[in-house]
């Protein structure tokens, strides 16, 4: 990735797009595999591979340190990993001008280890900024002239040190909820990378984060893959980069088979899609999911639950993987 390309792209706040020109080295093993036939036993990143689809995860990172069974199923389930916090401004920059990448760096080793390539997630968000940064601005002694180096100066700093190790950044992030399929949010999307692209701003993909609740519905695969479709034909690669699909607790039967459904979509609509290179779950466990302390009597809304046993959604995903397998 050419520096100057990312920080054309943040420069311009553009959107919830991301930039893929990061190769890691990692061989693929998929070549053997390929010659047998798919397997419900078999985890989501030998069925995914088959399809040549990365199979994501976010990881917790304290919980990757502290819970062995937790770290063990990241190896064994995932062929591409998102830092869940490490990566953001807030965590590698607490005091301006000292970075501080080694938590981050222990990421992208485990990552290595286990053959799993990163994500990078992210260089501009609205959140999770650093404190002196926000009470800069908002005290006025951060200009917007000098904010405007500083956020270029950080996606440098974020692209430089991560050079060769992540295969996708997400560039500007979040600006990209409820954008699965096509609506007038994601037409508006969709219009601003004709822009951008029209104007030689060098946009790499589109992603969705897809993150669902059984209690609002979905889309149907369908509408996922025309929308990404229109994407890809810009030229775009495309992901789904935080699925999730959270219910109102407590849990019964009925909210896990819609949560299943849920899932399912998301990955049918990348699966038939061209250029829908990964597919990535905002956390895989209950035990360590953001939802709880950030929707009110919501959770639930991973493929396992707190003690790591599949519930439905993860069964679905496997039988839709290992049928695409087929083609
Ligand atoms: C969330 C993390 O999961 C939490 O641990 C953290 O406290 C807040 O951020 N969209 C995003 C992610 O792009 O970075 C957010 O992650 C979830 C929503």
């Amino acid at each position: 990735m050419k520096l100057s390309r990312v920080a054309a792209v943040g420069a311009l706040a553009a959107i919830a797009l991301y930039s893929t020109t990061l190769q890691s080295s990692v061989a693929d093993n998929a070549t053997t595999e390929r010659h047998q036939a798919p397997s419900l036993d078999q985890p989501l990143r030998d069925l995914a591979n088959r399809s040549d689809l990365r199979i994501g995860t976010a990881v917790d990172f304290d919980a990757l340190n502290a819970d062995t069974p937790y770290r063990e199923r990241i190896a064994s389930e995932f062929s591409s990993i998102t830092a869940e916090n490490v990566m953001k401004w807030q965590l590698v920059e607490p005091t301006r001008g000292q970075l501080d990448f080694s938590a981050a760096d222990q990421l992208v080793d485990f990552a290595k280890h286990n053959g799993q390539k990163v994500r990078g997630h992210t260089l501009l968000w609205h959140n999770q900024l650093p404190t002196w940064l926000t009470d800069g601005v908002t005290a006025g002694t951060i200009t917007p002239a000098e904010l405007r180096g500083i956020l270029r100066q950080h996606i440098f700093d974020e692209v430089s040190h991560f050079k060769g190790k992540l295969y996708q950044w997400d560039v500007v992030n979040e600006n990209d909820y409820n954008v699965e399929g096509v609506s007038a949010k994601s037409d508006a999307y969709y219009n601003l990378v004709k822009d951008l692209l029209r104007q030689h701003v060098p946009v790499d993909g589109f992603a969705a984060q897809g993150h669902y609740g059984v209690q609002f519905g979905f889309h149907t695969a369908a509408q996922v893959a025309a929308n990404l479709k229109r994407f890809e034909d810009l030229g775009l690669e495309t992901s789904l980069t935080e699925v999730d699909v959270r219910m109102l607790l407590p849990v019964d039967n009925p909210k896990l088979q819609a949560q299943a459904q849920g899932y399912s979509v998301l990955l049918q609509g990348c699966l038939l899609s061209k250029r829908c290179t990964s597919f990535t779950v905002w956390g895989f466990t209950d035990k360590y999911s953001w939802v709880p302390g950030f929707f009110d009597g919501q959770g639930a809304a991973c493929l396992l639950d707190e003690n790591l046993a599949a519930k439905p959604a993860y069964d679905e995903l496997r039988a839709i993987l290992a049928l695409a397998a087929r083609r």
